[in-house]
């Protein structure tokens, strides 16, 4: 196993993600280096945002990731195999989980995960990644603005065990970059598109232009979401150029 094979817990960190990059700037952590932390200070989630977890109740990781294999304009396959593996643990629990485009983990239309991947470029290769993940497992009430934070405890009724779910996810990463490894970027297309929320069905949405229905049809390798409209024509995507109507 690659992932796992050097695990550093605290108690208390500003962000795990940023132990990671720190990690990674004074030495080189082995491949597979994670980093669990109870209670983050300054959690940071995409576009600048906070990430909000009460102190224990959740699972904060980072895994320091050396995809030289991959490059960087093929960078979302990252994206893709850690929300595979998130995906797949909350489907251990619940078969109401699904991956909103780029990298939330949801149950229904809630969102119990979120994904902050953050790369190294050298040149023509990906030198190094922090994957930081953060989902919510034993908080109940959300103090933050996020419209809709669901955690397992709610979604099963039931408080959970974080070390056990730690080692789970630990594996089902592994079991996921071993797919990165071997290069076989068809089968996670494929399962990402079978789990991808809302994929192949007519919703709401919003973009510069306004309301519109459309139906997602895919997400490009280089991660760009691609949705139909309903006068026929495709609209391509980037992250945050396009609202979910929930
Ligand atoms: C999002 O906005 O959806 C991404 C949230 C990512 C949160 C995790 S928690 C562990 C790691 N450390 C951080 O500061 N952020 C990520």
């Amino acid at each position: 196993m690659i992932i796992g094979s050097s695990v550093r817990h605290y108690e208390k960190v500003s962000s795990t993600n940023t132990v990671a990059s720190a990690l990674l700037r004074e030495a080189t952590p082995p491949e597979g280096t994670v980093i669990t932390a109870s209670f983050q200070e300054s959690g940071r989630g995409q576009g600048g945002n906070r990430w909000e977890s009460e102190p224990g109740s959740n699972l904060l990781m980072s895994v320091i990731l050396y995809p030289v294999m991959v490059k960087p304009a093929e960078q979302f396959v990252l994206s893709r195999m850690i929300s595979l593996a998130v995906h797949d643990l909350v489907s251990l629990f619940t078969p109401d989980a699904s991956i909103k485009w780029p990298n939330d983990i949801y149950v229904r239309d809630d969102k119990i995960a979120g994904i902050l991947i953050e790369n190294s470029i050298m040149g023509e290769i990906l030198g190094s990644t922090a994957a930081g993940i953060g989902l919510n497992v034993n908080q109940t009430v959300f103090k933050s603005n996020v419209p809709n934070p669901i955690s397992l405890a709610t979604v099963t009724g039931t408080c959970h065990d974080l070390a056990d779910i730690s080692g789970k996810l630990v594996k089902l990463i592994d079991r996921w970059y071993d797919v990165v490894i071997r290069g076989e970027t068809a089968t996670l297309e494929k399962e990402y598109h079978r789990v991808l929320y809302r994929s192949g069905k007519w919703h709401l949405y919003r973009d510069k232009d306004g309301r519109f229905e459309g139906m997602i049809e895919r997400v490009m390798p280089d991660g760009i979401l691609v949705v139909r409209k309903k006068t026929g024509k495709t609209a391509e995507y980037a992250f945050k150029e396009i609202d979910y109507i929930l």
